[in-house]
């Protein structure tokens, strides 16, 4: 039985690649951090507590800032495959907390390769490598496209992902990367602005929620599905050679098309709720981010499945059923 160990399983990604390799007959190891509440919400459809031996799930306190810990574990777990999906994930919280971005985004990353390279170096290491990087680099954006990151966030992303490439040029571990353009899903956290507007959509629409407060309207992002994102993720690891791939739908919407195509679907016209509050603005934006999958359709058989609308629609049901309950 193949193992594997995922940091940030308690996220969007971490629970559904958490679900998907646990289907592929794998024993997961998941990383959590403590935190004061119970935050694995996302994990509740896997995972019923330690006592459930029946499940090949098992969830590990511990924390990317802790070397110490990851040592411990990776020791302890000896995974063939780790997937690093930890990493304060919030672009604009990142001018707010750079620091912190930098040490948790960027040097946890170089504390979990350490970790896998003091134990085996046969281990396969999977990096969340972001879109971010590209910044202000036009699109498309390729494999090929040159980083221009635009915040704290996307220059630690982008020191992370070049130590995968130093890691596997230098040790010959099979270290990779995947470019992932956003991807959302019901599960996506509430503060990023698909889940923002689809949450406020279905509020406004039964009466709990007057307005939404935006900021730059115009940014366009190629959005897709987190589910198929995640075998994106696999596939990598499953290559004869490690290679970085870009991974997107290759079609861009703007945030606007965004709120346009949520409140439509329920029948209302955004321009009604919607409002601007610079405070939603960040110090640099990136203005359009466009994926050009190209490379992993043809080496990985990789394609999204989900459409923009779908996608839109997935989001506006799940929090409509949510509030409506
Ligand atoms: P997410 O929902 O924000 O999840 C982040 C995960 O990292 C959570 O499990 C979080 O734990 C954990 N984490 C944060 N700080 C940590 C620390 N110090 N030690 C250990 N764990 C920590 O992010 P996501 O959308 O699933 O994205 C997964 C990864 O892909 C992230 O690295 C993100 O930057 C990257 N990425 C995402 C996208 C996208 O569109 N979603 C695109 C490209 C790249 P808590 O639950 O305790 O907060
Ligand atoms: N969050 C947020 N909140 N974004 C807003 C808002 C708002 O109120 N109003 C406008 N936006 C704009 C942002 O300025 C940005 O241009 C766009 O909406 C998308 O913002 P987010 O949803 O926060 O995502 P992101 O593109 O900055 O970052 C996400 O995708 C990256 C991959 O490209 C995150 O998931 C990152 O972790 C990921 O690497």
């Amino acid at each position: 039985m193949p193992t594997a160990f995922i940091t940030g399983v308690s996220g969007q990604d971490g629970s559904y690649l958490a679900e998907l390799l646990l289907t592929k007959g794998y024993q997961v190891h998941g990383l959590i951090r403590r935190s004061s509440s119970i935050n694995t919400w996302r994990l509740d459809g896997i995972y019923r507590g330690p006592q459930d031996r029946n499940k090949n799930f098992f969830l590990h306190y511990g924390d990317l800032a802790d070397s110490s810990a990851l040592a411990r574990l990776v020791r302890e777990i000896q995974p063939d495959e780790v997937y690093n999906l930890a990493a304060q994930s919030h672009v604009k919280v990142s001018f707010e907390i750079p620091e912190f971005t930098a040490d948790i985004t960027g040097t946890g990353t170089l504390r979990l390769l350490e970790a896998v390279r003091m134990n085996s170096r046969s281990t396969r290491f999977y990096q969340a490598s972001s879109s971010e990087m590209f910044g202000a680099s036009p699109p498309p954006q390729s494999e090929k496209t040159p980083f221009h990151p635009r915040s704290p966030y996307s220059c630690a992303k982008a020191f992370a992902h070049m130590l995968c490439v130093n890691y596997r040029e230098s040790y010959d571990m099979f270290a990779v990367s995947g470019i992932l353009f956003n991807h959302e899903s019901p599960r996506r956290g509430e503060t990023f602005v698909t889940r923002k507007i689809t949450r406020a959509a279905a509020n406004i629409k039964v009466g709990k929620q007057d307005l939404l407060y935006l900021g730059n309207l115009d940014a366009k992002r190629d959005w897709g599905y987190a589910g198929d994102y995640v075998e994106a993720m696999w596939l990598m690891l499953q290559q004869d050679e490690p290679r970085d791939y870009v991974i997107g739908t290759g079609q861009a919407h703007s945030v606007r098309d965004f709120c346009e195509t949520a409140f439509g679907y329920l029948d209302m016209n955004w321009q009604d709720f919607v409002r601007h509050d610079q405070r939603y603005e960040r110090p640099a934006e990136v203005d359009y981010l466009l994926g050009d999958p190209t490379l992993a359709r043809e080496e990985l058989g990789w394609s999204s499945k989900v459409s923009f609308e779908e996608l839109v629609a997935m989001m506006v049901d799940s929090d409509l059923a949510a509030v409506s309950t």
